[in-house]
């Protein structure tokens, strides 16, 4: 198959991050149920990408793979391998893992009140990420917990390393959980919904912030993971739509944006409050809803939602391939030689 990679150039760069055939089952009461299936994509050095597709599609867990976060029992990584570099992170001893962490790639959650300990001030927890990975004294690591802190936009950055999680608002943890994520510079930063915990405009300022800092700080690539394409659309270069645990479209922004093939990835476009009508317009929505991964239709996985579905739908589960300058697709019809259907 060939690589869905970043598009476009001549040359392209070496991906930095390559997710490979990833598949990741939890067991369940009647055996085991696949929550990410044959899912690859790539990274780029310096890229923003993407993953998108409403609850339950299969993004966390493809992130919490990478840093081999999953919880084991009930869930394990079955299938498939994660390339940093040509380092295979799924071959990696615990301790091995534990230098990935932090060092080269960090995440931050959608609450950071589940990642920040409320027992030890906010100066404590950045001030031991740093020394997790850095072989500095306590004094050079907590200028650097505070230069840090500063740069995230926490007034009184050095005054506030005394105050505990639960004395900051949600932005301000927020902010908290990006300087501890950055402050050891990693290559790739991993965003789970960092902004769909907070406010509409404490969201763009933080998704701003994580901009800024990947231009004029560290140069990471990032990962954001959203529900929200809007969100995509202001951030992101390249986007991963993700459904029932199973890649169903990839391209750029601008593909994805003006030139979106999937039927769900059009479903999710149409949603959009800015691609809607006049405000009175009733928002559309995407009919039915998210299949569980204990029953997951066979087919197609999209089959029980989309409105151009056939009988061979139901019966044969369509191939990702791609269709053009590095955007791929996962349905029948979009497959060489397929007829549109007319409704
Ligand atoms: N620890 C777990 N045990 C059992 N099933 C799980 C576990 N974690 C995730 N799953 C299942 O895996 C599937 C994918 O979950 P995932 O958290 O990746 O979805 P998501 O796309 O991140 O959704 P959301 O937008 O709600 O965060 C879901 O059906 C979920 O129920
Ligand atoms: S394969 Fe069929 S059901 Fe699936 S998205 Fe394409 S048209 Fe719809
Ligand atoms: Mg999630």
């Amino acid at each position: 198959m060939a690589s869905i990679h970043h598009s476009a150039d001549n040359a392209p760069p070496r991906p930095l991050l390559q997710v490979r055939d990833l598949e990741v089952a939890f067991r369940v009461e009647h055996g085991l149920a696949r929550a990410v299936d044959g899912v690859s994509f790539d990274l780029a050095a310096g890229e923003v990408l993407g993953i998108v597709g409403e609850s339950g599609s299969g993004k966390s867990v493809t992130a919490l793979s990478i840093l081999r976060l999953i919880p084991d029992p009930p869930g394990k990584i079955s299938k498939g391998q994660i390339l940093l570099d040509d380092l295979d992170l799924l071959s990696l001893t615990y301790d091995q893992m534990r230098q990935i962490r932090g060092n080269e790639i960090a995440m931050i959650f959608q609450e950071p009140m589940t990642a920040l300990n409320p027992v030890f001030s906010i100066g404590m927890q950045v001030r031991e990420a740093v020394l997790t990975h850095a072989k500095i004294s306590k004094a050079e690591a907590t200028d650097r917990a505070v230069g840090m802190l500063e740069k995230v936009g926490i007034p009184s950055a050095r005054r506030r390393l005394h105050d505990y999680p639960h004395q900051f608002s949600g932005g301000m943890r927020q902010r908290v959980m990006i300087a501890m994520a950055l402050v050891c510079h990693p290559r790739i930063l991993i965003a789970d919904e960092p902004t769909t915990a907070l406010d509409v405009t404490t969201q763009s300022q933080i998704l701003d912030l994580m901009l800024e800092l990947k231009h004029h700080e560290s140069d990471a690539s990032i990962i954001l993971i959203t529900h929200d394409l809007g969100v995509v659309a202001e951030t992101c270069d390249r986007a991963v739509v993700m459904y029932g645990g199973k890649i169903q479209e990839v391209g750029t922004v601008q593909q994805i944006f003006a030139d979106a093939k999937h039927p769900y990835t059009e479903g999710l476009l149409a949603s959009l409050p800015a691609m809607a009508g006049p405000r009175d317009e009733q928002l559309y929505t995407i009919p039915g809803n998210v299949p569980s991964i204990m029953d997951m239709p066979s087919g197609c996985r999209f089959c029980t939602r989309c409105e151009h579905v056939t009988d061979r739908c139901r019966q044969e589960e369509p191939a990702l391939h791609e269709i053009g300058d590095g955007q791929f697709v996962r349905c029948h019809l979009l497959e060489p030689g397929s007829k549109p259907d007319s409704g």
